[in-house]
């Protein structure tokens, strides 16, 4: 039997163990210094959970676990320039420390690099783990564009939110389980039921990135508190918020989205304490809640290994308490 977090502490040593870093270092250092700041390594964790379930041998999902964990980190780089973040992982990111050209290109090249790792698997399953790496990587882009698209808009809805961010996130974690199932030969049956499992988590997984964007701790988080609320960004948080304020809170809240220049501080302390008066944090984790049993549901009616899906459930319940 293997936990979950072994298999996490299998891929951060596999990791530590890449090189990244070759000529011009201009280009391969920011790709290293990315790669090392840490990070949960939920994808790769998942992808080799989603293996173990049906295979003992969870070696042979390493590297399209690596790839998986390379092109989450290429959309971080790019993320970042989109929403202006300064700060990942407790550090600058890549934009910051050296510059936007730096972040474009150098997440251009993970984005190939992710792809040169997934081909080292095996062929007799290459062709369906491509396809799928594939159509999850340009969803992921759509779930990005609508995403920048919201910040302009104010008659957001939250299906059109949820919709948004389960492309941008949720088929990233539902595609690295699938991965895993689709490296050990799973039956289609058992790799859809996973992948569910994977949406549903991953859509309460983007809640909580959320809801800790508004209520976490910095230095736990490690990455600047507020930065959604400043970027007028159309959260579940601010789209109940919209939906449920009236009267002087309501025109408050309008305000505070429709004004061009403000202090930082003062707009993320005032639109919090709107969302403390509606009770949109309670909304929010409700919300969660739903997804995860939902998520159970699809995890039942796995075939794998109950050790490993007891593990996923645990996992599951981790994901959506964390603080970071
Ligand atoms: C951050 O992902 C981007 C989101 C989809 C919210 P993670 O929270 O998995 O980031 P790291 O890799 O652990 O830093
Ligand atoms: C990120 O959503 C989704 C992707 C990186 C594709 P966020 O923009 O909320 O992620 P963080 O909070 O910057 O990590
Ligand atoms: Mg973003
Ligand atoms: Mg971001
Ligand atoms: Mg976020």
């Amino acid at each position: 039997m293997i936990t979950i977090a072994e298999l996490q502490n299998i891929v951060e040593k596999a990791l530590q163990k890449e090189n990244f870093v070759t000529e011009p270092q201009g280009l391969y250092q920011p790709i290293e210094y990315v790669m090392s700041l840490g990070g949960k390594r939920i994808r790769p964790t998942m992808c080799l959970a989603g293996f173990f379930l049906f295979n003992d041998d969870f070696e042979k999902a390493l590297p399209a676990g690596l790839g998986l964990e390379i092109f989450h980190n290429f959309t971080l780089l790019h993320d970042d320039v989109m929403d202006n973040a300064d700060v990942r992982r407790n550090q600058p990111t890549v934009h910051k420390k050296w510059d936007e050209n730096t972040a474009i290109l150098s997440g251009d090249a993970m984005l190939i690099k992710a792809y040169q790792y997934v081909c080292k698997t095996d062929t007799s399953v290459l062709k369906p783990l491509l396809d799928l790496f594939s159509i999850t990587a340009l969803e992921v882009c759509e779930g990005q564009q609508y995403d920048m698209e919201f910040e302009t808009r104010n008659d957001v809805s939250a299906d059109e939110y949820l919709n948004m961010i389960r492309l941008k996130t949720a088929v990233l974690l539902a595609g690295s389980l699938k991965a895993g199932a689709i490296v050990a030969n799973a039956n289609a049956e058992d790799a859809e039921n996973l992948y569910q499992f994977g949406e549903n988590i991953g859509l309460a997984f983007q809640l909580q990135d959320d809801f800790l964007d508004v209520y976490g701790d910095e230095k736990t988080f490690g990455k600047a508190i507020g930065g959604d609320i400043v970027a007028n960004k159309k959260t579940f948080l601010l789209i109940n918020a919209l939906q449920k304020a009236s009267g002087s809170l309501r025109d408050e809240l309008q305000n505070w989205i429709n004004v061009e220049t403000f202090d930082r501080e003062q707009k993320i302390n005032a639109v919090r304490n709107i969302y403390n008066q509606l009770g949109i944090d309670k909304i929010a984790k409700d919300k969660m809640h739903e997804y995860f049993q939902v998520a159970l549901k699809s995890l039942e009616k796995v075939n794998g290994k109950e050790s490993m899906k007891s593990e996923l459930r645990d996992f599951a319940v981790k994901l959506i308490e964390r603080s970071r």
